[in-house]
């Protein structure tokens, strides 16, 4: 675990744990308030995220961006990161050692920021994060509480580019997790 920004910003610098450092453009490590209430956590990054060295800002981001705008979410107030920091090749799911080898990083940052509301954007950050035993579709929409850190697990964006009742859901979630801010917050 990294103590602090400083230390984790120089530890995942040239990072070699895993076969995803072979292409990168960069690593993206995560977006936002550093010390947000709310934390997103999403799969790896994209072609676009790659480029740019940022979460969620291709196609999958820019519909949430949308949702935030209209449930009044603003960006620079959460803190948005990924379980993977590298891209991995034609954006395939993160192979179990990947994530593995990333998990230091991602908890390092929870540890650091601190929020008491995680949203798991879809079954990667789902598995990741709360266990292999817990499915997206089972789970999404339902509030589970573990050492005082309510998680939301929801879709990820990208799958609402192809399912609109899926867009539906995701809402829904979002605006659960607005209300349940407010109530912590
Ligand atoms: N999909 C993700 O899971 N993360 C990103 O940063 C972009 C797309």
């Amino acid at each position: 675990m990294y103590q602090d920004w400083e230390e984790l910003e120089n530890g995942i610098q040239n990072c070699q744990k895993c076969k995803l450092c072979e292409r990168r453009q960069h690593i993206v490590l995560g977006e936002g308030n550093k010390e947000a209430k709310l934390m997103f956590i999403g799969e790896g990054p994209g072609a676009d995220e790659d480029a740019q060295g940022i979460p969620f800002v291709g196609k999958a981001g820019k519909l949430m961006n949308k949702a935030f705008q209209g449930l009044g979410i603003d960006r620079s107030t959460i803190y948005i990161t990924n379980i993977v920091k590298c891209r991995p090749p034609a954006n395939r799911v993160p192979e179990e050692e990947e994530a593995v080898a990333c998990l230091d990083y991602l908890r390092s940052q929870v540890m650091l920021v601190k929020p008491n509301i995680i949203v798991l954007l879809g079954s990667t950050a789902l598995k990741n994060i709360l266990g292999k035993e817990y499915g997206i579709t089972a789970c999404r929409g339902n509030w589970i509480e573990q050492k005082g850190i309510w998680y939301m697990p929801t879709w990820h964006p990208a799958a609402l580019l192809r399912d609109e009742n899926k867009k539906v859901e995701f809402w829904k979630d979002l605006k659960e997790v607005t209300k349940k801010y407010q109530e912590l917050n």
